[in-house]
């Protein structure tokens, strides 16, 4: 993490004041004074400010039920952001790991951990994504294989990593998909001459979504630890807590 950063997240110092404390020459990490704000502090490293100690808060990390008509932003822009419906103490150092279009609802991943987040959003580490996808037409027959081959999608050059289609009927899909790409589900199924009419994610790794529209929860430390995990590649099984015999959404 940056020195300055490490600063605010160790203190109730805002960004300019921390480096306004770095310029002033009051930050020591390991017995030598740091003037540079874009100094990486590492875990075991002992930082202190006039001599005193600095200990960062611990990382938070939060499940959110997105509503429609909300931004994943930090801001209020077109619509209102998410982290309206987020009451906790500066919402500001909070980031979303993997954001959804204001049209779309459902679970969203929201914290101060780079890394975890990372791991999460990175095609590398293959995090299930599952999403239920109402389409405006019925699905073609050979939707399924399409992509599990992968998708060229326009403007881009390497195809879609393979996706699980597994159907609830002609209108009604889950897709599992293993990294991120702008618009992807959207992109994915005008590129098989279909449309996206509403969009949900429901599960992110072994996550389902378990509050109502609109309230969060704070993840428990084994469900975090299960997130950053190295199994995350493995097949999950799909479950809607809100509809556990997959009954097709009417
Ligand atoms: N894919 C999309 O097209 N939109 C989302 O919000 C998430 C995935």
């Amino acid at each position: 993490m940056r020195l300055d950063k490490f600063i605010c997240k160790s203190s109730e110092y805002s960004l300019p004041e921390a480096l306004a404390l770095i310029e002033q020459r009051r930050l020591v990490v390991n017995d030598q004074v740091v003037t540079e704000a874009s100094h990486q502090v590492h875990q075991n490293n002992v930082v202190t400010l006039d001599a005193q100690r600095l200990i960062p808060r611990p990382f938070r990390y939060f499940l959110l039920h997105k509503p429609i008509d909300m931004i994943c932003s930090n801001i209020d822009e077109q619509y209102p952001s998410v982290f309206n419906l987020l009451t906790v103490n500066r919402p500001s150092e909070l980031h979303i790991a993997g954001r959804l279009d204001a049209d779309t609802t459902g679970l969203v991943l929201i914290t101060d951990d780079g890394h975890w987040s990372y791991r999460l959003t990175s095609p590398k580490h293959q995090c299930e994504k599952v999403y239920k996808v109402e389409l405006t037409r019925p699905l073609s027959a050979d939707a399924a294989q399409r992509f599990q081959s992968g998708i060229l999608l326009q403007g881009e050059a390497a195809l879609t990593r393979p996706a699980r289609l597994q159907v609830i009927d002609p209108y009604y899909v889950y897709l599992t998909l293993t990294e991120g790409r702008f618009h992807q589900v959207k992109r994915m199924f005008a590129a098989i001459g279909n449309r996206v009419k509403a969009l949900h994610r429901q599960q992110i790794g072994s996550l389902s979504l378990d509050v109502k529209l609109g309230d969060w929860r704070s993840l428990t430390t084994a469900e975090v630890k299960s997130l950053a995990g190295d199994n995350e590649s493995q097949s999950i099984a799909i479950t809607d807590a809100a509809n556990p015999t997959n009954t097709p959404y009417s």
